[in-house]
């Protein structure tokens, strides 16, 4: 279905959203993370709307968002210790975990896999749409397939205005990296993608999770998630990554990404958007799809982006950083 971008309308009635919803529209909502594209996940119908809307390949599944714990009991065929006391630790929050499904979850929503990704989202408005709505939401990123997550309503707006049936309005999203999403379905728990929770915390409620490699040949026993694609999270421009300050290579056409104190390095690009003066990982987070948007807009040549730290939540932006770099 595809309507005039103007025919997608801004909502700020969470009850006007669920209505939607139920009736089988689909309608974009924040969460902490990002912000989503939901559809009932019971109703097949629905959910082939998103991956039409999103131009989504069909081996790409969904997560699905629940208001509660034993919401998300309902959708699993075993909720073991190990998902309750992460889900008791981090939910509501930005953890997604991988249980196995029941058959009441649509083949779609899960692209055939076993196992169906659940999470509690930790926003007041996605709290009150679950509750209101009184179904389990599948809900990717609200971006079209490939592209940046959205992290304002307008965001969602840009990319599938006139695509999709409403955005309830939310304002920026707090985290702004998606959820880290962890596979329970073997006896380890496997990392298939880094996010808004560091690795770190889960592993002090869980011991050590295997890290699933991007690349197959180098580790067979734990394949990265489906959908996650090496160019992933890409803005148009050309994007390069460094280390340390900028490299004098770049030219002085290129816009910086960067982070930390202002350097005399910095001063000679004419475009420079810094995430956080402070070094401040979240805060970098929060600012870099927003960031990366507004420099895509821009058209420069290159963007070149400082790396961060590989610990907390500098590995999933790292993680980012390097899937938007890939050509
Ligand atoms: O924070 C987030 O996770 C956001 C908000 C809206 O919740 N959602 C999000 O969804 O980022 P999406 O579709 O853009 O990314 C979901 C990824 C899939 O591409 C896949 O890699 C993994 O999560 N995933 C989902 N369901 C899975 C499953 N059943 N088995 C394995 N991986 C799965
Ligand atoms: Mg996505």
């Amino acid at each position: 279905m595809n309507v005039s971008p103007a025919s997608t309308p801004l909502l700020h009635d969470v009850d006007e959203a669920a209505r939607r919803l139920t009736q089988g529209q689909i309608v974009a909502f924040p969460t902490e993370t990002v912000y989503g594209l939901g559809a009932n996940a019971l109703q097949v119908r629905s959910v082939a709307r998103i991956f039409e809307a999103k131009r989504r390949p069909s081996f790409d599944p969904l997560i699905v968002h629940v208001a509660d714990i034993p919401a998300a009991e309902r959708l699993t065929t075993s909720f073991s210790d190990t998902a309750r006391r992460l889900a008791e630790a981090f939910w509501p929050g930005p953890l997604t975990l991988v249980l196995p499904r029941t058959e009441e979850i649509p083949d779609l929503v899960t692209a055939g896999l076993p196992g169906v990704g659940i999470r509690i989202p930790d926003h007041p408005l996605a709290r009150r749409l679950l509750e209101a709505a009184d179904c389990p939401l599948a809900a990717p990123s609200a971006n079209p397939f490939g592209g940046v997550s959205p992290t304002t309503a307008q965001h969602v707006l840009d990319g599938l205005g006139g695509r999709i049936d409403g955005v309830l309005d939310g304002g920026p999203c707090r985290v702004g990296l998606e959820s880290t999403v962890v596979s329970l379905m073997d006896r380890v728990a496997v990392l298939l993608r880094p996010g808004g929770l560091p690795v770190e915390d889960i592993e002090r409620i869980v011991g050590p999770v295997r890290i699933a490699s991007s690349d197959p040949a180098q580790d067979d026993s734990a394949q990265p998630a489906p959908g996650m694609l090496s160019r992933h999270y890409a803005p148009r421009t050309l994007l390069q990554v460094f280390d340390g300050p900028p490299p004098e290579s770049a030219p002085d056409s290129a816009a910086l990404l960067t982070w930390g104190h202002p350097t005399a390095a910095d001063d000679r690009f004419s475009i420079v958007r810094r995430l956080s003066e402070t070094n401040d990982l979240h805060e970098c987070a929060a600012n870099l799809f927003a960031a990366l948007r507004s420099l895509d807009a821009g058209h420069p040549d290159v963007i070149i982006a400082r790396r961060f730290p590989n610990i907390g939540l500098g590995r999933a932006l790292n993680d980012r950083l390097q899937r938007a770099a890939c050509r």
